[in-house]
């Protein structure tokens, strides 16, 4: 499938990204956010991105332009009403995403597909917000997703197989190693691992068995891995995870997935991390 236009709504970390991964893989993409500002600040993360490539040499000039060419940002959904192709990835918050899936079903031609960059929701009752469930799919990108090379594409129970198929078509034509995720299960597959390494790592800093800096350095040099837990949820941003794993408790109703109490603590106190905010490092902890 080679959708005319794209359409992804939210220009936060993963929306702008996503964007910006779909117009240098050719496709036109239509940007939509509530808020002008993050639509131009989302614009000059890609510039900047894009000019610091071009300065080594990795991309040319010609290319940057042509590809934030191929990007139109608006504040109005409606201006997204020809795209064969939609991504939603607004934040994790399931009025917001209502209003959203049912204002797109009601704008988008009948085939169009709406996908969804969800770490944790329920496809199944995110197709329910329009009437055509079977046009509906989680497509969830990973951070950065420039560069990260999976996409989990996520059957919800009403999903069509042939909306899987085009969505996995459309990770290929990105670059991306597409899996199936065959059922609707909080959070899929990588989040399902990742989450219980996150909240073991947290208690055992609560434990005082090490500080963030030590688990981190742990994980790095003894797995091998880019990040340990703490940069990772720095990096992520710790209220996202502290939302995750919320939603995970709502959904499995068992204390395995209750929220460490530090976890909520750095969220109240606003160490939210993302390189910008302090965040783990910074926890007021008694092992240090
Ligand atoms: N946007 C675009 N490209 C980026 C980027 C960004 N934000 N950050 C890094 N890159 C590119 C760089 O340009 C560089 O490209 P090059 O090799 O062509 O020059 C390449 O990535 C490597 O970057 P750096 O050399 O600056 O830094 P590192 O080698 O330390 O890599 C990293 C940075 C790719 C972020 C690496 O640390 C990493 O893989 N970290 C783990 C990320 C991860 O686990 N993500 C998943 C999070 S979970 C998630 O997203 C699920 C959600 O539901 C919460």
């Amino acid at each position: 499938m080679t959708p005319s236009h794209i359409g992804v709504v939210g220009s936060g970390t993963m929306g702008g990204a996503i964007a910006h991964l779909m117009a240098l893989s050719g496709y036109d993409v239509r940007l939509s956010d509530v808020s002008q500002p993050a639509l131009e600040q989302a614009v000059r993360r890609m510039r900047s991105w894009m000019e610091m490539n071009v300065s080594k040499g990795k991309m040319t000039q010609e290319d940057a332009d042509g590809t934030l060419d191929r990007i139109s940002i608006t504040t109005e959904l409606n201006h997204l009403a020809d795209c064969s192709f939609v991504v939603e990835a607004v934040f994790e918050d399931l009025q917001v995403k209502e209003q959203i899936f049912s204002q797109l079903d009601q704008i988008l031609p009948q085939a169009a597909i709406i996908a969804t960059n969800t770490s944790s929701m329920s496809i199944t009752l995110l197709a329910e917000y329009t009437k055509r469930p079977g046009k509906v799919v989680g497509m969830h990108f990973f951070n950065p997703p420039q560069v990260m090379k999976l996409v989990e594409v996520v059957r919800g129970y009403k999903t069509d197989n042939d909306t899987v198929a085009k969505t996995m078509d459309l990770a290929r034509n990105l670059g991306k190693e597409p899996i199936e995720v065959k059922k609707d299960t909080p959070g899929f597959i990588v989040n399902r691992i990742l989450i219980p390494q996150l909240l073991e790592a947290v208690r055992l800093v609560e434990e005082g068995v090490a500080t963030p800096e030590d688990v981190d350095k742990a994980i790095r040099l003894g797995l091998n891995s880019p990040m340990g837990p703490f940069e990772l949820q720095d990096y992520t941003g710790v209220d996202i995870g502290l939302n995750v794993v919320d939603h995970f408790y709502e959904e499995f109703r068992n204390d395995r997935w209750a929220a460490p109490l530090s976890l909520r603590a750095l969220v109240r106190a606003g160490r939210l991390g993302r390189k910008t905010g302090a965040g783990w490092y910074d926890y007021p902890s008694d092992s240090k």
